[in-house]
């Protein structure tokens, strides 16, 4: 199952998190598109994704996070594998351009997990963890007040601007694309909206880096930088530019080099 550019890219601009969620049940031929999606998108070895018939309530603890979706995507991963952290941050934010684009709701949650119930819902081995989740479903049309005070009145939508995030060639000597690309991987979601990530600009390539340290809540920046990775490539095939990832090692995350260079 490939890339869709001309769904998500216009999703990377029209999605929120959103925490408060109506009951109600997911249209079943949505719920059947996104439970088929989920078993067939698998960019990489070793992650997979579950939907989860089950009140996302019970999948964390405590009252910050969102509550009252009638479902929740797991995002399950090998431990083992020392590229996980991205590759899961890839493969989860394709799954939520995708709910996006069929107008459902979704929201990163990866503090406060209830790992072992997920674990059971999921059939996870010994070798499997869950990095992370999102609910799915029909967000309140009315921003609660909880929520209000949880995005810090939209502030947690804010991101800095490129020139605070880009090294490497001046933007002089980019492609035609490079900007709408870098524009396009600075809006993707991170924990606590840290946006972690650097990009440098090399002649036929742009590196994503990060540092490791200062972690929120125990959450790998890797996996914030997969789903910037996730990003850049839906707006690079989207002005049908076509690229290979190369996974590095820290401070850097990955190379995405034109392909045929
Ligand atoms: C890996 C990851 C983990 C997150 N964990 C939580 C969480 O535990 N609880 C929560 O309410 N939001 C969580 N978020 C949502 C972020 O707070 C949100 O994406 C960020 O503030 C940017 O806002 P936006 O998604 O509306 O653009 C998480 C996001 C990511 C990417």
């Amino acid at each position: 199952m490939d890339i869709n550019s001309s769904k998500w890219y216009p999703a990377i601009y029209t999605r929120r998190s959103r925490r408060s969620y109506r009951p109600d049940p997911i249209d079943p031929k949505l719920l059947n598109k996104m439970i088929k999606f989920c078993e067939h998108f698998r960019p990489f070895t070793n992650t997979r994704a579950v939907l989860i018939l089950q009140q996302v309530d019970k999948a964390f603890r405590g009252i910050i996070g969102p509550s009252g979706a009638p479902a929740f995507i797991a995002f399950v991963g090998n431990v083992s594998d020392k590229h996980i952290q991205e590759k899961i941050g890839y493969m989860g934010e394709a799954i939520v351009l995708e709910a996006t684009s069929l107008g459902l709701s979704t929201c990163w949650v990866g503090g406060f997990l209830r790992r072992n119930i997920i674990e059971e819902f999921v059939d996870a081995d010994s070798r499997e963890e869950v990095f992370g989740l999102t609910p799915i479903g029909y967000a309140k049309e009315r921003t609660s007040v909880k929520e209000s005070i949880m995005t810090g009145f939209g502030w947690t939508h804010r991101r800095r601007p490129l020139s605070k995030l880009v090294t490497g060639i001046a933007e002089e000597g980019w492609h035609e694309w490079t900007r709408s690309v870098l524009e396009a991987a600075r809006l993707a979601p991170s924990a606590t909206n840290r946006q972690p990530w650097k990009f440098h600009i090399g002649m036929d390539s742009i590196t994503i880096s990060t540092n490791e340290t200062g972690h929120d809540f125990n959450l790998s920046k890797r996996l914030d930088c997969g789903i910037a990775m996730l990003h850049l490539e839906v707006a690079a095939l989207n002005q049908g530019v076509h690229g290979i990832w190369e996974l590095l090692e820290t401070p850097e995350v990955a190379r995405f080099t034109i392909d045929g260079m």
